[in-house]
């Protein structure tokens, strides 16, 4: 991990009930200090991000949405702007999540355009991108890791990765405890690195590149360890404050 402060962001999905929600913030909360090396961040579901906020406020733990609109304002119905999430105070949104491009149609374009629209709003887009089983199997890898990476790259251009934040999360790894291996994730997450320095050396070495897919307390510290994975982006294991503590004292 080395110069890069390490990030652990809780992608909560559409979890938990507001009591839940409660104490798990409460429980992440005082779990993480303000002395400790890895930046700690949850995502809640939007409904939740108020509570987030109230919670939060003051303490090490930073908060973002899951999902945002591209569009400002205006007659969109059930979406929700950068300018809200930034309003509650989110540091962070996650743009192009594997389930928002499978199950909503969410294209590379579209994904392009939400990351501007999270910049251009004052937050830290966590990008993700990664290959389905089937890519992988069939060696395309690296291909589709680098479309979806050259659609923003080419459309906001590598100084605006100086306020984002990547992850490399293998779709056949997320929600199935079946993880990439220390070595498969550091491979494609090098590959990034290396595609990013090939435009600006300074920028591709602050990147921090978070690894996701079924992380949890017992394998976050291999993974973690390896040079170019500076964090993780949490599903399942972030639903539970002891196990999601557990990454983040891994990450320290
Ligand atoms: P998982 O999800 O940790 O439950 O595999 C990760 C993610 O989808 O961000």
């Amino acid at each position: 991990m080395g110069k890069r402060r390490p990030l652990v962001a809780g992608n909560w999905k559409m979890n938990g009930s507001r009591s839940e929600s409660a104490a798990l913030l409460d429980g992440i909360k005082k779990g993480v200090s303000s002395a400790s090396k890895a930046e700690v961040a949850v995502c809640p579901p939007y409904i939740f991000i108020s509570l987030a906020a109230k919670k939060l406020s003051g303490s090490a733990v930073a908060w973002g949405g899951q999902n945002l609109s591209v569009h400002k304002s205006g007659a969109y119905t059930g979406e929700i702007s950068g300018a809200m999430l930034k309003d509650y105070g989110c540091t962070y949104v996650i743009v192009g999540h594997s389930e928002r491009r499978t199950l909503y149609g969410e294209n590379d374009a579209l994904v392009a355009e939400k990351y501007g629209a999270a910049q251009a709003a004052g937050l830290i887009p966590i990008l993700c991108i990664g290959e389905t089983l089937h890519e992988r199997e069939s060696g395309q890898t690296e291909t589709v890791v680098a479309r979806q990476l050259d659609a923003v790259l080419d459309k906001h251009g590598v100084g605006s990765f100086r306020s984002a934040v990547m992850a490399y999360e293998p779709v056949w790894a997320i929600g199935t405890g079946k993880t990439a291996t220390p070595a498969q994730a550091q491979e494609v997450h090098r590959f990034i690195r290396h595609r990013m320095e090939a435009q600006d050396k300074t920028v591709a070495e602050s990147l921090r590149i978070l690894y996701g897919g079924s992380m949890k307390g017992s394998n976050a510290r291999e993974l973690l360890a390896q040079a170019d994975i500076d964090g993780g982006l949490i599903g399942g294991a972030s639903l539970q404050a002891e196990e999601f503590l557990t990454i983040c004292r891994a990450a320290d």
